[in-house]
């Protein structure tokens, strides 16, 4: 045989090893995925499968997804890479995705990214969506996000984060659903379904990943990274039951926190991560590690070194490691040494292959990576459209004394002042995946748009975000002085809240207030526009201005939607999700807290009791405190009975009535309190709530269902129990404004 020949016949041997490896390897379409899984993992060596638990970052400073110079090309053709993350677009992903078929067994990588708020159309922060309190708009939201996402070669998003947390200095809160377990647990579930879509394997849905898992946002003084410490009974009550809601909404992975829990990183916590969440909850998907998280058990002090670490990770039940190159450098060794049991290894394995044949991935690696799709998809107009009505529904009104809004169409002038009024930067908030700003709108872009030449819009800067300049303070009086009505449009800059942004004082930054205590002094109707991460503090703006508007950090669309709110073509309808204090003194600050034995019965009843001598212990803005141009009128509470049993209900019936002259949407609260149990339990909780739309004049009768889950909490021994006894039973338009109240009793 000449050797051209034996060339040629190897060539073709060769090409029929890798073709036959490849489909021998994975199986064939339509073959039960766990035999599919079986098939592959069988051909697989140790270093292969510690590649599937290993996830490379793109080297996002350089021009394409991955340096010339680094070996992460050459890592993914030898089949050490199982994932990476911030590659995105079709080219990229595409281009990345042929190095691993370049692999010996042709794994497909999974593209994971942090589709937070919206992928090209962006959204309001997942703190201003919260504010909204409707899980509709919230599941079409992460929908959008999810498309655009798939479009642009992504297979799974960082996110829910669904952190409760109970601390404004904390900058995570932008990222959260707020202070409340059940409206964070109802979240949870309508973003995991938002992202999911139809399910993993349509080419529109991407993986979720709820995160930060567990409690992390209960970090010691809101200082991010920081340590968390709290009984058993606290975590399963406060912190779980988001993590809980978002598994059982189908969530496919996990991803763990920077802090430790009680002593133990929760990379390495093998309560939370095996205990709970693949035992108790039964999870069989796989959890991803925080970035760098496994090797950081080192200066947690929890590990000697990066090979204890990744040891230490894996037995604790991190099946993916983020960035620690602990896993790819030092698993092969652990378990040839023994210390650590292959086992554990192939579990984790199969998790993550489990996703890939459930993403469609084997059968076709590119199908996320389609060009003329993600061309199509991505920022259409459609999409822009759920971006105006998310962000509309996420504004709350804080103030509107005198009705001084919504403002005429006819108004001649408006003084627009304040360091964000043109800012469109600003609007993407933190955790944006786009980097350029060309799709963001600014308030002054959305007033000139809505009013055109019909009101002369004039503009003064006034002062900058964040520092003591009050030069511009002059010309921002002045336009004041000339102009009916003063809009001002203060708060943080995009980056002042989010990950590693705590703050220990969370006043409105800089000489903002003082420039709208300039500003009131003109005699004009000040209408402030606060535009923030977080809960603020301002309170002489609280109790000067003449109205107030949280408008969080609304996204692509966040112009139009602030114009439209402010000229009455969407009436406001936002209620917090979070209790914003009076000062950082009051933090930790939230609704649901216990009564104590010397409760504050008044806030002027100064004797023994349970709050500060120097300031009230009410906050400055209530959970649940939102108002509306129009009101509504809460009457006619029924319960079907006084009383119920442990598998009975109790169904209540209330009506609502739109008394004003707007049509609006009212987000009525339902609240209970176990009056008397084995452990002191909260003066209130929320237990459920609905947004209702009302024309003016019209009425509806609400109803809830009452049941033994709503009253159920987990006793010392962490039973979900129901104890018999009194009720109290709560509706309100906001935690501190309860409009109808009853009681009832649980039977044994
Ligand atoms: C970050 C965040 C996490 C994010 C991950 C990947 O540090 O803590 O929420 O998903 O790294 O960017």
């Amino acid at each position: 045989m000449t050797s051209n020949n034996f060339r040629k016949l190897s060539f073709v041997l060769m090409l029929s090893s890798s073709l036959c490896n490849n489909v021998f390897a994975q199986g064939k379409k339509g073959d039960p995925i766990e035999q599919r899984v079986n098939d592959l993992m069988s051909k697989m060596t140790l270093q292969e499968k510690i590649g599937q638990l290993n996830q490379f970052t793109s080297d996002r400073t350089s021009t394409g997804p991955i340096s010339a110079n680094s070996n992460k090309l050459k890592d993914i053709e030898a089949g050490k890479v199982g994932s990476m993350l911030n590659v995105r677009g079709s080219k990229d992903t595409r281009m990345v995705q042929e190095a691993a078929m370049r692999s010996r067994l042709k794994i497909p990588l999974l593209f994971g990214l942090d589709v937070i708020h919206g992928y090209r159309v962006t959204f309001p922060i997942p703190l201003a969506e919260a504010a909204s309190w409707d899980l509709d708009a919230i599941e079409f939201a992460s929908r959008v996000a999810g498309r655009e996402a798939a479009a642009a070669g992504i297979h799974w998003t960082f996110a829910p984060m669904v952190d409760i947390s109970r601390d404004a200095r904390w900058g995570r809160v932008m990222e959260g659903a707020g202070e409340d377990t059940y409206l964070g647990s109802m979240i949870a579930k309508a973003r995991v379904r938002g992202f999911q879509g139809k399910g993993l394997g349509e080419l529109d849905a991407v993986m979720a990943c709820v995160k930060h898992f567990a409690a992390y946002g209960a970090a010691v003084a809101g200082r991010d990274y920081n340590t968390v410490d709290m009984s058993e009974r606290h975590l399963w009550e406060v912190y779980l039951p988001p993590f809980k809601a978002a598994l059982d909404a189908g969530a496919a992975t996990f991803m763990n926190s920077f802090n430790d829990l009680n002593g133990i990183p929760a990379t390495a916590n093998t309560y939370l991560q095996r205990d709970i969440l693949k035992g108790k909850w039964g999870f069989k998907g796989f959890v991803v590690s925080d970035w760098g998280s496994v090797r950081e058990m080192v200066p947690h002090g929890f590990a000697k070194d990066n090979e204890e670490a990744a040891k230490y990770a894996i037995k604790g039940g991190s099946d993916m490691d983020m960035e620690s190159y602990a896993y790819v450098n030092f698993l092969e060794k652990l378990v040839k040494n023994k210390e650590v049991s292959e086992d554990l290894i192939n579990d984790a394995v199969r998790r993550i292959l489990t996703k890939k044949f459930e993403m469609g991935l084997f059968d076709d690696p590119y199908r996320f990576s389609d060009e003329k799709r993600e061309k199509k998809e991505l920022n259409s107009a459609a999409n822009k459209k759920v971006a105006l009505e998310v962000a509309q529904k996420s504004i709350v009104l804080l103030k509107n004394q005198n009705q001084v809004l919504p403002l005429s169409k006819d108004v001649k002038s408006i003084a627009l002042v304040g360091p964000l009024a043109k800012s469109a930067e600003d609007m993407k908030g933190f955790w944006s995946v786009v980097w350029d700003n060309d799709h963001l709108v600014s308030l002054h872009e959305g007033l000139e748009t809505k009013q055109g030449k019909k009101t002369q819009i004039n503009y003064a800067k006034g002062c900058n975000i964040n520092d003591d300049d009050k030069s511009g303070f002059a010309d921002a009086v002045e336009v004041a002085r000339k102009s009916d009505v003063v809009v001002v449009a203060v708060g943080e800059a995009f980056d002042m809240s989010g990950e590693a942004k705590s703050r220990a004082n969370i006043h409105l930054p800089g000489v903002q207030e003082e420039l709208i205590k300039e500003l009131k002094k003109s005699g004009k109707p000040v209408v402030v526009l606060i535009m923030a991460g977080r809960p603020l503090i301002f309170n002489w703006t609280a109790d000067n201005a003449d109205a107030i508007m949280y408008t969080w950090w609304l996204g692509s669309e966040a112009g139009h939607a602030m114009a439209n709110v402010l000229f009455g073509d969407y009436n406001p309808s936002g209620k917090l999700p979070m209790t914003f204090p009076r000062s950082e003194g009051q933090l930790p600050i939230y609704y649901n807290y216990n009564n104590t034995g010397r409760p504050v019965i008044n806030e002027n009843n100064i004797h023994y009791r349970s709050a500060y001598i120097d300031s009230p212990n009410s906050p400055k803005y209530a959970f649940g405190y939102g108002l509306s141009y129009t009101n509504f009128a809460y009457s006619n509470l029924t319960l079907s009975s006084k009383s119920l049993n442990q598998d009975g209900s109790i169904t209540v019936k209330f009506t609502l009535k739109n008394d004003g002259k707007y049509a609006g949407e009212e987000v009525v609260q339902l609240y209970l309190r176990d009056k008397v149990a084995s452990l002191v339990r909260p003066v209130k909780e929320l237990k459920d709530f609905t947004k209702i739309l009302l024309k003016p004049g019209e009425s509806k009768e609400v109803t809830f269902v009452i049941n033994k889950e709503k009253l159920s909490f987990y006793n010392k021994n962490l039973d979900w129990v129901a104890e018999p006894g009194d009720f109290d039973l709560m509706i309100g338009t906001s935690s501190d404004n309860i409009k109808l109240k009853d009681t009832f009793q649980l039977l044994d």
